[in-house]
């Protein structure tokens, strides 16, 4: 996404100027050319030199610092710019910009971009929340550009409040799930799309469960990708411990009779269905409401089991009214026969098939190979590759055959 781009970073004076160092890494780490302006006041909070150390690139910060009579050195920048991060975006360079005003290299440089411009502002609650900054705010969406909403959290004047300039990890995030969404287009828009993820839980009493090896991860790259690419998504996940993709709703459950329940519930506002989830066959009929104590008898421990709701065939077997379901069979040998099985047997639109035999490619791997099965008899297997990429050749294989329509 971000290899051979040119990234510009507007510097403005607050004291979240230090964490934009850790963002410029990020967009660096990811491939792309980071060049960084800076106002006067930025340089009293940080110096341009951490910047040229972590781009290799000439830090800008006087206009009339005119060192190459071949070019203007802002209108160059600002006809070379993919995308602008204004960072932290004070008050008055929000002003600034809502009114046009070129007055320093950063606004001069701004005020010149066509390519789009986030701004992600952080100052004192009060100021945020000031008639004038919420016009000017307001200005600049108007305009096209993209606010990162200042966080809430323990503001540098001692106290909480709304003000924080968000993480560098979440402001990365945000830059490319919008940039994602513009290079792909939005093939999902207006879709509403339901995921079950994560592997689920059956207690056996309070502190203990039955449960699968699945971390959920290729549930959180589909959700994910399926955002990216415009869908509304609702997560129906068990694992707490991933971080929920930016845009993505998400109800946490524990047992397959939990995700039964939330799935039912949201499947009528559904457009398309995805049973990614590791669903347990069964679930303990015995089970305590106390810790069972060490069993001191020859028969030790009976668990009693019982079968849970096939999720998916429930699905695919209601009364449907246009919604799309697709299931994932993870199968150690005879995948694709199995698949089709499974595609038969709960009604589905789609089975991913996933062999899960090999280490490579396997349940925690990084790379992933699946193949897709369609209703009408269609076999599409897609090439290995990380889950995130993966994820997104699924969404864009079920809408190049029809399955979404
Ligand atoms: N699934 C479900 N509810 C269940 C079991 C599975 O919704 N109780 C869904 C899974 O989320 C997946 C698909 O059905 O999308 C296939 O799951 P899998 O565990 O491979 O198949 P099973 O039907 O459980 O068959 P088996 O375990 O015998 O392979």
């Amino acid at each position: 996404m971000w290899k051979g781009k040119n990234v510009t970073v507007f510097v403005t004076g607050g004291i979240a100027a230090f964490k934009v160092a850790t963002l410029v890494r990020l967009f660096v780490k990811a491939g792309a050319n980071v060049e960084v302006a800076m106002t006067k006041s930025a340089c009293e909070f940080i110096t341009p030199l951490t910047f040229q150390v972590l781009t290799k690139n000439k830090v800008h910060t006087d206009t009339f610092d005119e060192d190459e009579a071949s070019k203007v050195q802002h209108i160059h920048l600002a006809d070379k710019t993919d995308v602008a991060v204004v960072v932290p975006a004070t008050a008055n360079t929000i002003a600034k910009m809502a009114n046009g005003i070129a007055d320093n290299f950063v606004t001069s440089t701004l005020l010149a971009i066509t390519a789009p411009i986030f701004v992600a502002s952080a100052m004192n609650e009060h100021m945020w929340e000031n008639p004038a900054t919420i016009r000017n705010v307001a200005q600049l969406k108007a305009d096209g550009k993209v606010i990162i909403e200042p966080a809430t959290g323990f503001l540098a004047e001692g106290y909480n409040g709304k003000g924080r300039l968000p993480e560098p990890e979440e402001i990365f995030e945000q830059v490319t799930f919008f940039e994602s969404r513009r290079a792909y287009g939005s093939p999902l828009k207006g879709k509403s799309v339901l995921i079950a993820a994560g592997g689920t839980k059956e207690r056996i009493d309070p502190v203990r469960y039955i449960s699968n090896d699945s971390s959920g991860k290729m549930g959180y790259a589909l959700a994910k990708a399926a955002s990216v690419l415009g869908a509304e998504v609702q997560l129906v996940s068990t694992a707490k411990q991933l971080k929920v993709p930016f845009g993505v709703n998400v109800t946490y459950v524990e047992s397959a009779r939990e995700m039964e329940e939330v799935v039912t519930a949201q499947f009528p506002t559904t457009d398309v269905a995805v049973m990614v989830a590791a669903v347990s066959d069964y679930y303990v009929a015995n089970r305590s409401d106390q810790k069972i104590k060490k069993q001191h008898n020859k028969s030790g421990l009976k668990l009693e089991l019982a079968e849970n709701p096939d999720i998916l065939k429930g699905l695919g077997h209601s009364k449907k009214e246009g919604q799309v379901v697709i299931g994932f069979a993870a199968e150690t040998e005879k995948v694709l026969e199995y698949a089709a099985a499974k595609l038969e047997k709960k009604k589905a639109d789609a089975i991913i098939a996933n062999d899960v035999s090999s280490s490579n490619i396997g349940f925690n791997a990084d790379n992933h190979q699946v193949t897709i099965l369609t209703k009408e008899g269609k076999q599409i297997p897609l090439p290995e590759c990380s889950k995130d990429a993966l994820a997104l050749e699924i969404w864009k294989t079920l809408v190049a055959e029809n399955v979404i329509r």
